[in-house]
Parts: structure tokens; C-alpha cells; sequence
């Protein structure tokens, strides 16, 4: 008999708290959209009181999943809490995430409250909450800090008041597989009514130890994991929900539970949550990078080829590598691209955004001799699926460079409607094009990140650019993609310019 483990996904929240991870709301619904497909069982979606921009983006997303459960978290207050209510009415399954520091250094320090105070306020929390829905969930943040015997005396109270999801967070990720398997051990013999709520573990990764850890409650009977795709989030980041689930499925003679994600989906959802937020995933990353299932060595080569298990756990594609399919061809049709931009679960906002990707994919496939479900997915832009302002928008371009000779580059561009055309020099063709931009445009923001990837293999693969700006105290990145990295670049650069002319100021839930 095995118990279900719940996977709680919170890349949308916690993940989106990684500096300069910040997504539109249309990029959330378009990752919301994979995770449901993907399987989690619930979607923390964000945190209503940060902004306007986020409860909208949580109200939207709870619009449209049906399957898994959509959570917003609120900080334990009055405002929060309704906030969050207000955000998830619309879910099939909504919950609300309630949460308050429990440990001494936060309690007297951050929140300056006594314990009693902190009691009170995570009742009164979960009692409002209540009031929207029964599906409330209670984390003592910085747990792992915090004296046992008042976790005990907080998660009986909060049990008392309704809540049906203890979550025990290591909010720095200070602890150990042994120490953290213990700490549920204890909780769990020692809360009264224990057997009647779920418990949750929630790791930080600072010491590299998140998902080993998270692995260590679940083995002391955590049946929900707190985690994230490629382990995105605040600092070192989160649990990696691809660790979780894969270890889980592969050690089934130490586990006793399972998850309902389909693994098949893991490797797409990794790589659409890589692109939209800029965080490229290391080769060498478990389950999702690009070498964990390459053999090197001629001795291992041997040995897969005479007998895979030799040296193989898993399988790469029952995690959804390989998944690299041919996708259309020269001679599809609009309807035919219209069909699989539909199995890919990309929605686009007009008839006009229909057309104007498919001109686009005809252009590509005259480039490109074989086209890829990945090369389909960047064909569409952010502009057309998001309904983003396209305020500044790439005519025309061209760049030159020569060995012995400064690169130079000239852009033709629409700035709200009119045409201006600018030429540059730079250190090489993509400096000399994001300077002809600037020229036109004096935006005076910051490059905080450039990146180049290839999305399909082959020197003839598009090149996917992601190019982070900040201004004013804010980040935003922007894609494009081409077979020129040049111009998919200048894309990239003008999208994040758009994403800037459009965006809002946003509250982090832990200050
Ligand atoms: O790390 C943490 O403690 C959190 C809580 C809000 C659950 O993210
Ligand atoms: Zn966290």
C-alpha cells in the first residue's frame, strides 16, 4: 500500500522571489497551465498583497486550472488573508497559505511579538482564512530555528482554529537529512491530533541539502513536498520538484508513497520555466540538465550499450528528454500549426497573433530543415500570447563584423507607432545593435544579465537570448528568438523594454 505524496508547486511564488525571476501575468498562466498538465497537486500562485498585478495574476490563474488546487499565500493579517480569499474565489480547489515566523530571532527582531502574541495572530489568522475556504494551510516560518515545544504549542492551536496543512519550513536551509527527519519525528508523536492534518516540509537549499532534507521529512511521514522547478527561489533556492518526484518514483523499495505527476512532462515544464525566467539549468543538474543522462566515459558507453541499467537509474525519457520531436514541417498548414500550438497548451490573444506566428513559422522553416516542438514554442512571442504593449517594436536590422575591423550595427525600430533609425559601433555585433537601440530609445536602464541558448541542436538551431534590465529598482527579463542570435537578441532586448513600460511595483511577503 503506498500513500499519496502531494506535491506542492510553488515556482510561481517562492521561485518568482529568485532576483529578477519576476514574470507577467501571462507568463504565469502559461506556466500555471504546464503544471497542471505536469500533475502537481497544488499551485501556490503568488502572494495577493505583494500588488495589484499579483492577485490578478492569481484571480486569473484560479480562472482557469481545474485540476489542481490554486494558493495564494497571505502573511498572518487581516488585509493578507482577504486579499488572498479575494484572489482564489474563483478556483475549483482554492487554498489559502497563512503564514507567521515562530523563532526566536524572528520573533523579536523581524516582528517584534512575544510567542503569545504570535499564537494569537496565527489564529486569528487561520480563522479568517476559514472564511473563504476549508483548504487553509498554516507554515511556522523559520522553523527550523524555532524552540520544539512551541511548534507543538502553535500547530495544536492552529489545528484547533482549522487549519488541514501544517507546513514546517526551513526558511534558511540550515538543517541536515537527520536533524530535519528527526524534527518531524517529533512533531508529528507530539501534536495532538497530529494524525488529522497533513504535514508539509518546506526547504531552503543554502547548504545544498533541500531536497535531501525534504526527502528526510517525507521518510518521518510529510505527505506534502514544498518545491519548485529546476529548484528556482529565494537565494540558493528551493527543493527541486524534479528531485523529489524522481527519487520517490525510483526508490520505491524506501518509499512508501508516490506522486500524480506525469514525469514525462518534467524535462518541457524545466525548460519553459528556464526560458520565461531567464535561470539557464546547469548541465550537470539532476534529472533536467543537459548532461544527466550523457555517458562520457568509454567504459560507461560500453556498459549502457550491452546493458542500460548498468549505469543507468532512470530513464531519460520517462522524464521527457528525447521529447525533442519533429513538430511540422514546410508544407504544414494554419490549421496543422493552429492544432499543435493547442497540444503544446499555448493560447494565443487574436486571429492576428495566429497569422502573424505562422508567417513566422513559414520564414523559420525555410531557414531551418526541421522544425522542433521547442523551435514552435519561441516562435510565439510574448507580445501575442501576453497581449504585452508592443510600444517598441524591431522593422528592420542589419550588423557587420570583420576580423580587424569595430563590429557595426543598424536598427530600424517602431517606438509607439513611429519609425527611427539609428547606427552603432561596439565591441561586437549584439554590443554594436544594443547601442543603436539605445540611441533611439535613452532608456537608461541597467543590463543586468545576457544569455544566449541554443533551443534545438545543429549550427542551424534558433537561438534563444534572454537580457535582463533594471530600472529604478526594477528587473525584468526579455526573450527572442531566431536562427540570428543577432536579431533574436535585439528581440530579446526590446521585449524586457516593453516588459518595463508595462510593469508594477510588488511587496515581498517576508519583510
Ligand atoms: O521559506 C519560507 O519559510 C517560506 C514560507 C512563506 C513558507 O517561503
Ligand atoms: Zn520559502
Amino acid at each position: 500500500m503506498t500513500d499519496k505524496l502531494i506535491i506542492f508547486d510553488t515556482t510561481l511564488r517562492d521561485g518568482e522571489q529568485s532576483p529578477g525571476a519576476s514574470m507577467t501575468k501571462e507568463e504565469k498562466l502559461r506556466i500555471a497551465r504546464q503544471l497542471d498538465k505536469l500533475g502537481v497537486d497544488v499551485i501556490e500562485a503568488g502572494f495577493a498583497a505583494a500588488s495589484p498585478g499579483d492577485a490578478d495574476a492569481i484571480n486569473s490563474i484560479a480562472k482557469v486550472i481545474e485540476r489542481s488546487t490554486v494558493c495564494s499565500l497571505a502573511r498572518a493579517s487581516e488585509k493578507d488573508v482577504r486579499a488572498a480569499g479575494e484572489a482564489i474565489k474563483p478556483a475549483k480547489h482554492g487554498r489559502i497559505h497563512t503564514f507567521i515566523a515562530t523563532s526566536p530571532i524572528h520573533m523579536q527582531h523581524k516582528l517584534r511579538m512575544s510567542p503569545d502574541e504570535v499564537v494569537t495572530r496565527a489564529v486569528q489568522a487561520v480563522k479568517w482564512a476559514r472564511e473563504y475556504t476549508d483548504d487553509v494551510e498554516f507554515s511556522a516560518e523559520d522553523a527550523v530555528r524555532s524552540d520544539i515545544d512551541f511548534l507543538v504549542r502553535i500547530f495544536d492551536e492552529v489545528i484547533k482554529a482549522g487549519a488541514k496543512t501544517l507546513n514546517v519550513p526551513d526558511t534558511v536551509g540550515y538543517s541536515i537529512p537527520l536533524l530535519w527527519g528527526e524534527r518531524f519525528k517529533q512533531l508529528i508523536a507530539r501534536v495532538p491530533n497530529s494524525d488529522k492534518v497533513i504535514w508539509s516540509t518546506h526547504c531552503h537549499n543554502d547548504l545544498g541539502m533541500a531536497s535531501a532534507n525534504s526527502l528526510a521529512a517525507v521518510m518521518n511521514g510529510a505527505r506534502q513536498v514544498e518545491c519548485t522547478i529546476n529548484g528556482l527561489g529565494e537565494r540558493a533556492g528551493n527543493a527541486s520538484l524534479e528531485e523529489i518526484v524522481m527519487a520517490v518514483k525510483t526508490r520505491r523499495d524506501v518509499f512508501t508513497c508516490d506522486t500524480n505527476i506525469d514525469t514525462t512532462q518534467i524535462v518541457p515544464t524545466s525548460k519553459l520555466v528556464s526560458s520565461i525566467t531567464g535561470y539557464p539549468v546547469q548541465p550537470n543538474k539532476a534529472i533536467v540538465g543537459a548532461n544527466a543522462f550523457a555517458h562520457e566515459s568509454g567504459i560507461h558507453q560500453d556498459g549502457v550499450l550491452k546493458h542500460r541499467e548498468t549505469y543507468e537509474i532512470m530513464r531519460a525519457e520517462d522524464v521527457g528528454w528525447g521529447a525533442n520531436k519533429l513538430s511540422l514541417g514546410k508544407l504544414s498548414g494554419r490549421n496543422a500549426f493552429r492544432t499543435r500550438l493547442q497540444e503544446l497548451g499555448v493560447v494565443l490573444s487574436s486571429e492576428d497573433a495566429l497569422n502573424a506566428a505562422f508567417a513566422r513559422f513559414k520564414d523559420l522553416a525555410d531557414r531551418k530543415s526541421e522544425i522542433f516542438d521547442e523551435d514552435i514554442q519561441a516562435l510565439v512571442s510574448d507580445e501575442e500570447v501576453t497581449q504585452l504593449s508592443e510600444y517598441f517594436r524591431l522593422v528592420s536590422m542589419g550588423a557587420h563584423s570583420e576580423t580587424g575591423t569595430l563590429p557595426v550595427a543598424r536598427v530600424v525600430m517602431s517606438v509607439g507607432g513611429k519609425e527611427h533609425q539609428a547606427d552603432a559601433q561596439g565591441g561586437g555585433p549584439v554590443d554594436a545593435t544594443f547601442k543603436a537601440i539605445e540611441q533611439i530609445v535613452k532608456s537608461e536602464t541597467e543590463l543586468l544579465l545576457y544569455s544566449v541558448n541554443n533551443i534545438t541542436s545543429g549550427t542551424d538551431a534558433q537561438g534563444e537570448v534572454t537580457v535582463r534590465l533594471a530600472k529604478g529598482g526594477r528587473v525584468v527579463n526579455g526573450q527572442g528568438a531566431d536562427t540570428d542570435i543577432v536579431v533574436a537578441s535585439a528581440k530579446a532586448y526590446l521585449n524586457a523594454l516593453n516588459k518595463l513600460d508595462t510593469g508594477m511595483d510588488r511587496a515581498h511577503p517576508q519583510v
